[in-house]
């Protein structure tokens, strides 16, 4: 499969005129890199300044969802309007700030039918010795797919960030090993199975996030995770395209 990688800008930077330089730099760097589905997600400002391409998909870092007056809110048909191909949900800094599962579960709702795709993240604040942890992301999963037909799968990619090693921002923080990883993939997709068959199921691409960056990415790879959603490193041109670059190449060798 190919591998997806995404950059997630969060709120970053500030002032227009470096977003409009970063994106120029990454549009440069993903030429050429192959095997790779590469997205960034801007803040909103700015992403009728800085357009998707075939090499760089355009993405949402949130949306909102419902009819109806909403202060500060953006539509569903604001980002189809402005192309956006990719929607972030249920990140856990959405989630600290009041989302619930049932709002994530509207989200995922709306973007599947605006024809876009759902970045689904989940994630566990900390790991017990239980297990409790496993039932969190479960619920966390099954309740933003409730409505999801194994048709719409096809729409659907899950980025598993446990929130205790996601970084305050320079990409550094407490990264998961290779085996966390690659025991919630597996976990995920056991998930997904019951509920869509085998098939299905593991067409659905299982992203890792927390901390990645150019130095620990090969490592990570071996989680065999499907590709990252990358936070601080996204916003270093170089690190984010050296982390393209290792991703593309485990692909093409593996
Ligand atoms: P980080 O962020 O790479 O800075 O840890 C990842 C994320 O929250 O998406």
């Amino acid at each position: 499969m190919k591998k997806i990688v995404i950059g997630n800008w969060k709120m970053n930077p500030h002032k227009t005129k470096d977003a409009i330089k970063l994106h120029a730099a990454l549009s440069k760097g993903v030429k050429g890199i192959k095997q790779v589905t590469t997205v960034f997600t801007p803040p909103y400002p700015y992403l009728p300044l800085v357009k998707g391409s075939a090499s760089l998909a355009l993405g949402a870092q949130n949306v909102d969802v419902g009819s109806g007056p909403l202060t500060g809110g953006v539509s569903l048909a604001m980002l189809t309007d402005l192309k956006v191909t990719y929607v972030i949900v249920g990140h856990s800094e959405r989630r600290a700030r009041g989302e619930t599962d049932a709002h994530t579960r509207e989200k995922v709702n709306g973007i599947i039918a605006s024809k876009m795709n759902v970045v689904l993240c989940v994630g566990e604040k900390e790991r017990d010795h239980g297990g409790k942890y496993l039932g969190e992301v479960e619920s966390q999963l099954t309740t933003a797919l409730t409505d999801v037909s194994r048709s719409q799968l096809a729409n659907i990619i899950i980025a598993y960030e446990p929130v205790w090693a996601i970084s305050k921002g320079d990409g550094k923080g407490q990264t998961a090993t290779p085996e966390h990883a690659h025991e919630m993939k597996l976990f995920i997709q056991k998930i997904l199975v019951g509920k869509y068959g085998r098939a299905a199921a593991l067409r659905v691409p299982v992203l890792y996030g927390g901390s990645v960056n150019k130095e620990n990415v090969s490592e990570l790879l071996r989680g065999e995770v499907d590709g990252f959603l990358v936070g601080g490193a996204s916003l270093i041109p170089d690190a984010f395209i050296s982390i393209l670059k290792t991703t593309s190449a485990y692909a093409r060798n593996s």
